[in-house]
């Protein structure tokens, strides 16, 4: 049987790897040595080009399945690894039939979760990783998706503003439907309070970090979590007809989680006003940055810039003015002056977007030293020199 490829672009170079040798027999003349989730299936990532793919081993049938998944979950807008193809049809030189392959994307400036711990997690940023996940769970679910399998092997982790942003990597259980019910958003969390529970006390037990975390505490909060950002995200809100600046303030508070309502239910009788918001979309600050500056980023990294726009705007003395001249104003005279300060050498090791976040971090801390405020592109450049050298990079070892 000859080889096929499915995919959407076909990169001539992809017939070029060794597809009649079983993948966990290549070698480094094409895989990349990066650090990997944990994984029932060989994993290895390698690079085609000047691209980065992760190729999977499995039957045709699932790696098939696990494209349509994540074509769909693209198509939607959902933070997910991006799919590139299937090859199927793979012999070896003996005309053993060897598995298909699903190649994706590697995901830029991510890392599994085990790389963070690694890369010296502090047991107080244990929440907001498993935050993210939590995040993304209400995101598929408000969308549809019920995954099958939550847990943070089957997540990658980008730093976002101090935080992180999770991406969904492992599709292969995962359905698509108009609308899930409760029970199968249920199962889907109970299964990450097992899953996120059990991979913190594998990861204490290992003896390559030295994180100490209470894993009840955790899942405890994964659970309340979980709960009070889908209740804030679609519960039905009643009120009286003189308090009709409920509105407002309900879609304020989403806007402050990073959603947009796109339809919000509104009925009224005389005396009671019911409100319940029925599409609602996550990347409320990543819109309105893109929409300003054309930048595209995390979105907790865009509300940070945003501040620093707002900031720059009063301080500028630029109110009143067209914001998005003004945000042309700032982009060229602050943002990217302080991202051409990151040498060209270590534009790998973290995003744009998450250093001039850092740099502002660094600058208030300097200035809260010196007294005074100190120049944000003194702060850069000290940065560069003092902060970055130690700082873990995001993007593993063979991609700096
Ligand atoms: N596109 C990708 N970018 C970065 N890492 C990836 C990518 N695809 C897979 N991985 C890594 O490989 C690991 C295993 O992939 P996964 O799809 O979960 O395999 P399995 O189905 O065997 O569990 C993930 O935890 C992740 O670390
Ligand atoms: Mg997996």
């Amino acid at each position: 049987m000859a080889l096929h490829v499915v995919a959407a672009r076909t990169d001539p170079a992809l017939f070029g790897l060794p597809w009649s040798t079983p993948l966990a027999e290549w070698d480094d003349r094409h895989v990349v040595p990066l650090p990997l989730g944990l994984s029932r299936h060989v994993v290895r990532v390698v690079q085609v080009n000047h691209q980065f793919l992760a190729v999977k081993e499995t039957e045709a049938a699932v790696a098939l399945r696990e494209y349509d998944m994540l074509r769909t979950l693209q198509r939607l807008g959902q933070p997910a690894v991006s799919p590139r193809g299937v090859v199927t049809g793979r012999v070896d030189i003996d005309g053993t039939p060897l598995p298909a392959a699903l190649l994706t994307e590697h995901l830029h400036y991510s890392l599994p979760y085990r790389t963070v711990f690694q890369h010296g997690l502090r047991p107080d940023q244990v929440p907001a990783l498993v935050d993210a996940l939590v995040v993304l769970l209400v995101r598929l679910h408000l969308a549809g998706f019920f995954w099958g399998d939550v847990s943070l092997s089957n997540a990658l982790f980008r730093r976002s503003a101090g935080g992180f942003a999770a991406y969904l990597v492992d599709a292969e259980t995962s359905e698509h439907h108009e609308k899930i019910s409760d029970a199968m958003r249920e199962h889907d969390l109970t299964v990450a309070m097992e899953n996120i529970f059990a991979e913190l006390m594998d990861l204490q037990a290992s003896a390559d970090t030295d994180v100490e975390v209470d894993g009840h505490e955790i899942v405890t909060q994964v659970d309340e979590r979980y709960h009070a950002l889908w209740g804030e995200l679609t519960a039905a809100e009643e009120f009286g007809t003189d308090e009709w600046y409920r509105i407002e303030q309900r879609i304020g508070r989403l806007n402050d989680l990073g959603f947009d309502v796109d339809e919000l239910d509104v009925r009224a009788d005389s005396d009671h006003v019911r409100i319940q918001p029925k599409v609602v979309e996550a990347g409320h600050h990543c819109r309105e940055l893109r929409k300003l500056t054309g930048l595209d980023v995390e979105d907790s990294q865009a509300r940070k810039l945003l501040n620093d726009l707002a900031a720059f705007t009063a301080h500028g003395g630029h109110d009143g003015q067209d914001p998005e001249l003004v945000a042309r104003r700032w982009l060229s005279g602050v943002y990217t002056p302080i991202v051409e300060i990151l040498p060209p050498e270590q534009r790998g090791r973290i995003a744009p977007a998450e250093y001039f976040h850092e740099v502002m971090e660094h600058r208030w801390a300097l200035s809260d030293e010196a007294g005074h405020e100190v120049d944000i592109f003194d702060s850069a450049r000290d940065y560069v020199a003092h902060v970055l050298p130690d700082r873990p990079s995001d993007a593993p070892t063979g991609l700096t």
